[in-house]
């Protein structure tokens, strides 16, 4: 009577495995590219990879996002797949945005992003209210959002890009770096355009020098900071560095102690990057970050504006 089970067990658990397999053979081939015919002419390297591009849409700016997400999907011919990031309730409303546009076109998720992880971890700010909007926050979390890729792009919704995405897609990034940013002052010309609109390009412009917590990390105040609006970045070093956990750390610290220089425009969620990434990231060539601002129609076409987070646009 054992054996009987026995046996009826094995015979059950061979029967799951084939079943497993039938399933697995069918969505992998599901999701495998269909090539009319020829399979012996390509090889996977010749198959266009997905890029994937996380931009958030915030309620009152849902313009600027579809812009942004316009002046991407237009200068390139790469393959595209946005994650449109919004807080539940503007979820339909973002929907409706895409699929009444031009760019119902695009290859794109939507994806909600729950505020209760701030929960404890912002500084109420009366002074600068719009730089605590939750989304701002969308950045710490790039591996909760995005699963299925290894190499992501965050863009911030004021940035208007004029070049090819694939060509900031194929930022170099150091072995044991988890992302890449440009520089705020790599070029002469970008001091003085920072200095210019107003913008800070050092660490001292984000980080309160009189507070231990902030003396005790020794970096020098004068240390150039970089532009968090736009990010390359590796998922699996980003979690194996728990990256997302240390900006927490930071997040709530400044909670705490109130660490960074709440007067400048952008504090709130660079702060907590320029601490965590200092000395640990690779740089996004200047050059696709710049070239626009060398063109002859500058300023107009170039960074119009500041933005309300008093970003560069670029
Ligand atoms: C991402 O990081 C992992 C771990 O360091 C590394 O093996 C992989 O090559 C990196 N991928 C990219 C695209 O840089």
């Amino acid at each position: 009577m054992a054996l009987l089970r026995k046996i009826n067990q094995v015979l059950l658990f061979l029967l799951i495995v084939t079943l497993c397999v039938i399933l697995y053979k069918k969505v992998h081939k599901g999701t495998v590219p269909k090539n009319d015919g020829d399979d012996e002419s390509e090889t996977p390297e010749e198959l266009e990879e997905e890029i994937p591009v996380v931009i958030c849409a915030a309620a009152g700016r849902m313009g600027a996002t579809m812009a942004a997400i316009n002046s991407i999907y237009s200068n390139t011919d790469a393959n595209i797949l946005f994650y449109v990031v919004g807080l539940r309730n503007t979820l339909t409303r973002i929907r409706k945005w895409i699929e009444h546009s031009k760019l119902r076109e695009i290859n794109f998720k939507i994806v909600e992003f729950n505020p209760m992880v701030l929960k404890g971890k912002i500084r109420p700010d009366s002074s600068r209210p719009e730089l605590l909007q939750p989304l701002n926050f969308v950045r710490f979390y790039l591996p909760l959002l995005i699963h299925q890729h290894e190499k992501v792009i965050y863009l911030d919704d004021d940035v208007i890009v004029q070049g090819d995405i694939q060509e900031l897609y194929d930022t170099t990034l150091a072995l044991g770096h988890a992302a890449a940013f440009s520089d705020d002052c790599d070029l002469p010309s970008a001091q003085d355009i920072n200095r210019l609109v107003g913008l800070q390009n050092t660490y001292m412009g984000y980080l309160d020098y009189r507070k231990k917590a902030i003396k005790d990390l020794g970096i020098s105040p004068s240390t150039c900071s970089f532009n968090p609006g736009v990010i390359v970045a590796n998922m699996t070093e980003w979690k194996h560095q728990r990256i997302t956990k240390q900006l927490e750390k930071w997040m709530q610290k400044n909670v705490e102690e109130n660490l960074y220089s709440s007067s400048l425009g952008g504090g709130v969620a660079t702060s907590p990057m320029l601490i965590v990434f200092h000395g640990k990231y690779s740089t996004i060539n200047p050059l696709w970050h710049i070239r626009h601002l060398e063109s002859s129609d500058f300023p107009e076409h170039v960074y119009a504006q500041k933005s309300a987070t008093g970003k560069l646009v670029f």
